[in-house]
């Protein structure tokens, strides 16, 4: 990191005050308070073997630079690299895995990751290990026996099982598991796992992170700096970094994180409480925590129904967003599951998924329940 962007994070602790000013402190010599977005793909060097700190987009920007070096402080991370998705990110983490060895992963995990670890990203030779959240959750030191790698999230998307990941983070260093917790769903605002002993912090930036559902972005955040500079030539190889529009998209999301995600919480409490006694609602699945709710309708055709007459939630697939979203993830999120798996795992034709926004929530829970009702 050059000097001037160690110097463009405000010097603070708390989160708050790290995120209200992100980017803000980067152009000494305007003294502009808004991170100025480097469209440049290369950059003029003054002689042979000199350099200003950055030489080519691919291999380092100063907007995406400072975006990360503020994400590795917000987790609390050595260093942290910024891609193009969060599928990216874990593609790239992926290919880090030598033949031979094992990955642990529970079943409960998003659709696209379940996709990329049976198809793509697991290195020929590489040992994949499915196992249940909850026998991770109860019982992590017998889990990891034998592990190389531990991925997981929590909660789990789309059904939402939760779990303390403190006692799974360490059990996993006392094996020797590396361990890599996708934190999506919760943030830095919500969990900090390397606080907690995790070795790789994975985020999909598209969502809560940059916070407008208008750019996708993905994050590594890495506890050991010889881990990270591989990672990022692996990045630097196979090109999938952000670009610098969409990383000042993700610093100007970024500095409303704290309030977004406190709002979408308190209003996923409220929302998950009202639920249960909406029309045609049998189970609501909502950890405490967080701004997602699920919950299992009586019939599939009150489902299709119910996407026809909402006026305010918006049915699309992502999450995170100031926008209300409700998405079926047995069609959207998790098509990509083998489906005797979604079935064991709950993820059906009835199964609904909330992310929570900032509307006003009676106007979001009157919207459902009317939606519901007249299905
Ligand atoms: C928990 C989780 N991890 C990773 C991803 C993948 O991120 P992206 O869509 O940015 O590639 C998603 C996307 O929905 C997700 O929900």
């Amino acid at each position: 990191m050059d000097q001037a962007t160690a110097t463009s994070i405000v010097e603070a602790n708390s989160l708050d005050t790290l995120l209200a000013q992100a980017g803000s402190r980067w152009d000494v010599r305007t003294g502009g308070v808004s991170m100025p977005i480097h469209m440049a793909a290369t950059f003029r060097h003054p002689a042979l073997g000199e350099s200003t700190g950055w030489d080519y987009s691919r291999s380092g920007n100063p907007t995406r630079d400072v975006l990360e070096a503020l994400l590795a402080r917000l987790e609390g991370g050595s260093r942290a690299l910024a891609f193009s998705t969060g599928m990216a990110a874990l593609d790239c983490l992926l290919r880090t895995l030598p033949p031979g060895r094992t990955i642990v992963v529970p079943e409960e995990i998003y659709g696209g990751t379940w996709r990329i670890l049976e198809n793509l990203s697991v290195p020929a030779g590489v040992n994949l290990r499915w196992v249940p959240f909850s026998d991770l959750a109860s019982r992590p030191a017998q889990i990891l026996s034998g592990a190389d790698m531990l991925l997981f999230e929590t909660p789990t998307n789309p059904t939402l099982l939760d779990a303390d990941a403190a006692p799974i983070l360490r059990a996993a260093r006392a094996a020797g598991t590396l361990s890599v917790v996708d934190s999506t769903f919760l943030t830095p605002v919500l969990l900090r796992p390397l606080e907690l002993g995790a070795d790789v912090v994975v985020h999909s930036g598209t969502k809560y992170l940059s916070g407008h559902n208008d750019t996708t972005a993905g994050v590594l955040v890495v506890r050991d700096a010889a881990l990270a500079e591989r990672l990022a030539a692996l990045q630097n190889t196979t090109g999938a970094a952000l670009s610098p529009f969409d990383s000042w998209l993700f610093l100007r999301g970024l500095k409303t994180l704290h309030l977004r995600v406190a709002r979408q919480q308190e209003s996923a409490r409220e929302l998950a409480a009202a639920l249960a006694a909406f029309p045609g609602v049998e189970r609501v699945m909502y950890p405490g925590r967080g701004g997602m709710v699920a919950f299992e309708a009586d019939s599939p055709e009150r489902v299709e129904s119910m996407l026809r007459r909402v006026k305010i939630w918006i049915f699309a697939e992502s999450l995170g967003g100031t926008e209300s979203l409700v998405t079926v993830p047995s069609v959207q999120t998790h098509a990509a599951v083998a489906p005797q798996v979604r079935e064991r795992l709950g993820i059906n034709d009835r199964l609904v998924r909330l992310s929570v926004g900032l509307e006003d929530v009676s106007e979001l829970a009157q919207d459902m329940k009317q939606a519901l009702e007249n299905a």
